[in-house]
């Protein structure tokens, strides 16, 4: 059992509701922050239990910051938590926010759960995590959920398919459409993890992948003069032309043509 979880367990101060699983999640994407001079943000207070967990989990140098649109949440600020009250979906609610507190470490969406709110969130917050930051929104399971939430498998405006998204953004380096540009996702972020009803962002300055080789060659594969021809005509007019069938076979969905 991890520290989080122990604290959980042993917890007879302020309620805190988390499901079990979530606490190896935490453990794996935020250890490495521990008793450094981090900021916290967590929208979704209810009781102020998990916001003294995390103030126990980061040690005294860290900052913890709590959103919520219940205003009795202000009562349980104490040293080291800062409150804000309004509704995670408010936009300008949350460009306030992030003039009032530094660029933060590690953000936590354990709010409202409705797609809405996680998507605002989401595009309002995002830019204000460290370029080397992580963001996590809990409670995906949201998205699944029919009747209590409008979701469903595949439904479109769900924060689960507005995710998927996220993983065409990750490997856009690579594109060779118009239809997937490079963006500031592109370029910001290392990797995504998706737990059962968890997601996780990991942030890192990035600029276009490139491989290298080292070591001696085995065998040869292809004569080197074949090789070179190839990419000669891969990156010349034969990618237009290899281009150009892809587009028409897909229009008519007869799979694709490619080089290799
Ligand atoms: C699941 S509880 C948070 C649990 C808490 N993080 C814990 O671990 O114990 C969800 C909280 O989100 C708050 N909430 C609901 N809608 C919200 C919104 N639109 N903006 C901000 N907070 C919201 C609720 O008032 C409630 O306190």
């Amino acid at each position: 059992m991890n520290d989080l979880e122990k604290y959980f367990r042993e917890n007879n101060k302020k309620q805190i509701h988390k499901w079990i699983h979530y606490f190896d999640i935490y453990e794996r994407h935020f250890s490495r922050f521990r008793n450094e001079e981090i900021s916290v943000l967590e929208i979704g207070i209810y009781q102020g239990g998990s916001l003294q967990m995390w103030k126990n989990y980061f040690g005294g140098k860290a900052k913890i910051y709590g959103i919520d649109i219940n205003p009795k949440c202000k009562e349980l600020e104490e040293e080291n938590i800062k409150i804000f009250i309004g509704s995670q979906s408010d936009r300008d609610f949350l460009k306030k926010i992030k003039q009032s507190i530094p660029k933060i470490d590690i953000l936590i969406d354990d709010g409202g759960h409705k797609f809405i709110q996680q998507i605002v969130t989401y595009e309002e917050l995002f830019d204000h995590v460290k370029d080397d930051g992580v963001y996590l929104c809990e409670d995906l399971l949201t998205s699944y959920q029919m009747v209590l939430y409008g979701g469903g498998h595949k439904r479109n405006g769900t924060f689960i398919e507005y995710s998927k998204n996220f993983i065409d953004f990750l490997n856009a380096y690579h594109s060779e459409q118009k239809s997937l540009k490079v963006t500031a996702f592109t370029k910001s972020v290392d990797s995504i993890h998706y737990y059962d009803s968890v997601i996780v962002i990991e942030k890192r300055k990035r600029e276009k992948p490139h491989t290298e080789m080292t070591g001696t060659v085995s065998f040869q594969e292809k004569s080197q003069n074949q090789e070179n021809e190839a990419i000669k005509f891969v990156k010349g007019i034969g990618f237009h032309v290899v281009y150009g069938i892809n587009i028409f076979l897909r229009f008519f969905k007869l799979g694709s043509f490619y080089w290799r």
